[in-house]
């Protein structure tokens, strides 16, 4: 096996530092790496000219193209749009006396400003993108410790390719861009990188450890980036997580999952990411500055679905994933299905985790009681079955996002919905089954107990 340790060379080159102490960028440096990258001056996207030449719009849409499964509404929606634009010769396209644009709506927030600041406006911002610059920091480590630390043999004998091994290295390329970024915003606030501790070491396991850890930084970005104070911050980070959503999508493809079995990509609050992230951070240098958020109790699924290639423990409820990376595979048996009986154990409060062991785990929650299972647009819960001090048991929710109704929505969509848990989800043990929504999450870190941790239910 390989022990260089790639990144540590390629970081200070890459983020454009002459030593390897890694100098944090001066304040200076805040906007310079941004504005690179904004387009000054010219517009983008110009609207067309008098005399671009444009193809007509057919006057008349097909219908055929709409799945005859779906419903009225859409078909409606079609027809609908099909009689305005029948026979119409002018259905808005600028001919050269006709005034260039319409005036825009009215609403929305800092259209128009002339000199975004491309900085975290309050501590929520700063303690947010400190934790997103963790975030690039160990996804950069990971790519090229997994990179370095398996032989191509290895990775052929999981069926990954040359080709594959390449995009596992332009995607830790993409994390010195994220973390180039980030620093630029926190400009002297931002910290160095840290070094990590991983629980894998065959292919498999890198591969199934990315595709969590790229989940939890996708979870993490999602769920404070329309609180943020600094809406050029956020725009920016958008950019990033999109990203960052895409490499997960990569790393269940090269399991050979299926790369996306949920409608919505859900969030969870800077605590819960914190939580789970932390315990990856070993050591950080002299003067990291500490986050804000707390850090929950651990807590660990003890019987994880596994697929069968996860070659790490012998629980094996099998998916069919042997047959190595594959863009799609239809798994003819699912991973796990709701009633599933899952085991968990959990830590009191008061352990010592993170960089240096610098920080202490806390809850302000009462007596265990539920298990919350954050997935999609829902937390659902189901009851927790104490087994032992800090042990219990609960059963996989069942659950659609849409329900199979309110009637209203079956009558737009037909009977479509899909079930809440699948993929990886965030589980955690609460004490109340608070009802919450994707944009006031944050009321739940209140009542965790322990967790969250991540449940591959599919
Ligand atoms: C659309 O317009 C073309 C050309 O006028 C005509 O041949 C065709 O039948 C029309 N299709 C429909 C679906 O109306
Ligand atoms: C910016 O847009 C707002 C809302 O459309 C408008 O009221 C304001 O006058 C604009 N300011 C400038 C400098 O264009
Ligand atoms: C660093 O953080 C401190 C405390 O939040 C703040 O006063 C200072 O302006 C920040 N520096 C930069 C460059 O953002
Ligand atoms: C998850 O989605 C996949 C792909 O659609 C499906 O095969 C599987 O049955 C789903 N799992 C659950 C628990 O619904
Ligand atoms: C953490 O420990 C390492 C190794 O002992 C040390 O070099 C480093 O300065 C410590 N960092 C902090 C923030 O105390
Ligand atoms: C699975 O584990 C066995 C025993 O540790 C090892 O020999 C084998 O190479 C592993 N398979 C993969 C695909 O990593
Ligand atoms: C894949 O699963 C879908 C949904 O269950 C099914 O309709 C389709 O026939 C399957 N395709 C194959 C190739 O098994
Ligand atoms: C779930 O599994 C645990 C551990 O094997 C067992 O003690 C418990 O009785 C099971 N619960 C149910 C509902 O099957
Ligand atoms: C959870 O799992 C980690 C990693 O295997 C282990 O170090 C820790 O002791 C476990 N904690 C509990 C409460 O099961
Ligand atoms: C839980 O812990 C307490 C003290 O720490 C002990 O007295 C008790 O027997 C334990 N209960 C179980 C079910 O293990
Ligand atoms: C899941 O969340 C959506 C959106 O808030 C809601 O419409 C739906 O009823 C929820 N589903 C369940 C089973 O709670
Ligand atoms: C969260 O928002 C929902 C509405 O989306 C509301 O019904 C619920 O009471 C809120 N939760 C808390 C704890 O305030």
């Amino acid at each position: 096996m390989k022990t260089t340790p790639t990144f540590q060379r390629l970081l200070p080159l890459a983020l454009g530092l002459t030593s390897s102490a890694f100098a944090a960028p001066q304040a200076s440096d805040i906007t310079s790496g941004i504005i690179s990258i904004l387009p000054t001056g010219t517009s983008v996207f110009p609207f067309p000219s008098p005399s671009d030449t444009i193809s007509p719009i057919p006057p008349n849409v097909s219908t055929t193209v709409i799945p005859s499964s779906f419903s009225s509404i859409a078909t409606s929606i079609v027809s609908s749009a099909s009689a305005t634009a029948t026979g119409s010769a002018s259905i808005g396209l600028p001919t050269p006396s006709s005034p260039p644009v319409s005036t825009p709506p009215s609403g929305g927030i800092a259209i128009n400003d002339t000199d975004p600041q491309y900085a975290p406006l309050s501590e929520f911002d700063k303690n947010s993108l400190a934790l997103v610059l963790h975030q690039e920091y160990i996804e950069l480590d990971l790519f090229y410790t997994g990179l370095s630390r398996f032989s191509d043999a290895e990775f052929e004998a999981a069926g990954l390719t040359a080709d594959d091994r390449y995009l596992l290295q332009y995607m830790a390329e993409q994390e010195i861009g994220h973390a180039q970024m980030v620093a630029n915003l926190l400009g002297s606030n931002a910290s160095q990188p840290c070094t990590y501790r991983y629980p894998f070491s065959t292919v498999p396991q890198f591969l199934d450890f990315s595709k969590r850890l790229t989940r939890l930084g996708e979870a993490g970005v999602l769920g404070f980036l329309s609180h943020l104070d600094s809406r050029p911050v956020a725009a920016l980070l958008s950019q990033t997580v999109t990203t960052e959503a895409r490499q997960q999508m990569v790393f269940r493809q090269l399991q050979g999952m299926f790369p996306m079995p949920v409608w919505f990509q859900t969030g969870i609050t800077q605590s819960m990411h914190w939580t789970m992230l932390a315990r990856y951070i070993d050591t950080c240098p002299d003067g990291t500055q500490n986050l804000a958020w707390n850090n929950f109790p651990g807590l660990n699924v003890t019987n994880e679905p596994e697929l069968s290639n996860g070659n790490s423990s012998s629980t094996g409820n099998s998916d069919d994933a042997d047959g190595g990376p594959a863009v799609t595979r239809n798994a003819t048996q699912p991973l796990s299905t709701p009633g599933r009986n899952v085991t968990l154990s959990w830590e009191l409060p008061g352990q010592h985790v993170g960089w240096n062991n610098s920080f202490t785990t806390a809850t302000a929650a009462g007596e265990p009681k539920f298990v919350a299972w954050i997935s999609q647009l829902n937390v659902t819960y189901t009851p927790l079955t104490i087994t032992a001090n800090q042990s219990g048991t609960t059963t996989q929710p069942g659950g659609e996002i849409f329900g199979n109704g309110p009637q209203s929505v079956v009558e737009r969509f037909g009977n479509h919905s899909a079930p809440i848990v699948n993929a990886t989800v965030f589980v955690a043990i609460t004490d109340e089954d608070t009802f919450v929504t994707p944009f006031n999450l944050t009321f739940l870190d209140g009542h965790i107990v322990a967790g969250p941790t991540l449940y591959t239910s599919g």
